[in-house]
């Protein structure tokens, strides 16, 4: 089996600058080789959450940092994102939202030219980006959710599909949950991929790469971590919820005004604006007090009102720790698992 390999150990700094150091038996399968990572991990491009000092924390620790440009993102918070790499030499990731990048088509430009390992483009049908990507040495990668749709991908060039369940925080289309998922798309196809939705401990982490999965995309996981964008209102919310504390709605985007496609609703904590528009979001467009109470809640980092996106496994967010600290935890204990 592939994570059967000699003693891997790595030395790496931690964000505060403190030492790291861990031993355990190597996770390593043929895609995180291939990328020249020490561990098979990803931090999901998290739009206003991974910015360019998650993605370098996640790459330093030998996985591979994404920053995020969301529902929000923009060229000009790209290249503020970009700088905040500080120089980090090694490989990161940038991942955009499709019809952002539709409606802003130089985000993909200075995406291309910030030179990543990996760009994915997610929430969208016209895979036709990939190949201005390929020819630019850059390798493709996009959720799915769907043996169909992971075909698709594959059968476009995408270099490697993001089987992603519905327990999974933010926007993606609730179809399967991971593990069945994850078997299903490894049937159909012969690309790598990788797991996403739900995994935040040592055994989810364990489960998939033991089914098969070229390494994780870790997203509610990470999103607290010290070096994440997260407001501090969000932040509390995050340490203080359950497994059980999440909601599907499309209830935030309608009351922005933001144009995801049905197909795609969001996995975030429950709070008192979800659970009073969830099933009546077509009423929101005329109701312009909610709209606005929506707004200030969003100003004032009110999580009773604002979304928090946070997919099942948010229960196990307990602590707001550097990055490579979770990825410690989980990857030493993954390998303990494996090595049983
Ligand atoms: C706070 C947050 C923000 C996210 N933003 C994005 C995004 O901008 N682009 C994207 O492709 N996926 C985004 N996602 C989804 C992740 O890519 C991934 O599917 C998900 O986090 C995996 O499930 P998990 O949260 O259980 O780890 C986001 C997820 C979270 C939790």
């Amino acid at each position: 089996m592939t994570w059967r390999r000699a003693v891997w150990c790595y030395v790496s700094m931690t964000s505060s600058g403190e030492s790291l150091e861990a031993g355990a038996e190597a996770l390593s399968t043929t895609w995180s080789r291939d990328l020249g990572l020490r561990l098979p991990v990803v931090g999901a491009p998290m739009g206003g959450v991974a910015g360019g000092r998650l993605a370098a924390a996640v790459s330093a620790c030998g996985g591979l940092g994404m920053i995020g440009m969301g529902s929000a993102g923009s060229v000009v918070a790209l290249r503020r994102e970009l700088g905040r790499l500080d120089g980090f030499a090694g490989p990161f990731g940038i991942g955009l939202v499709d019809w952002v990048f539709a409606a802003e088509p130089e985000l993909l430009e200075v995406a291309v030219a910030a030179k990543p390992a990996l760009i994915s483009v997610s929430f969208g049908t016209d895979l036709s980006w990939a190949s201005r990507v390929r020819e630019s040495g850059i390798r493709t990668a996009t959720q799915v959710y769907t043996v169909d749709d992971g075909r698709r991908a594959a059968d476009a060039g995408i270099d490697v599909l993001v089987a992603r369940g519905m327990e999974g925080g933010g926007h993606g289309a609730p179809e399967m949950a991971t593990l069945p998922l994850l078997d299903a798309v490894l049937g159909a196809v012969t690309v790598p991929v990788l797991a996403a939705g739900g995994i935040g401990s040592p055994a989810s982490l364990a489960a998939v790469l033991a089914a098969g999965a070229s390494g994780a995309w870790l997203g509610t996981r990470l999103a607290a971590c010290e070096e994440s964008l997260l407001s501090s209102g969000a932040r509390a919310a995050m340490l203080a919820a359950r497994g059980t504390d999440t909601i599907l709605t499309r209830a935030f985007d309608v009351g922005m005004g933001l144009p995801w496609p049905s197909r795609f609703p969001l996995r975030a904590l429950r709070n008192e604006f979800a659970d009073r528009w969830t099933g009546r979001e077509d009423e929101l467009p005329d109701d312009e007090t909610a709209r606005e109470a929506l707004g200030a809640g969003i100003v004032r980092d009110d999580p009773n009102l604002m979304p928090v996106d946070a997919g099942q496994g948010v229960g196990l967010v307990t602590a707001v720790q550097p990055a490579a600290q979770v990825l410690e935890t989980l990857c030493d204990g993954a390998a303990r698992i494996l090595n049983r």
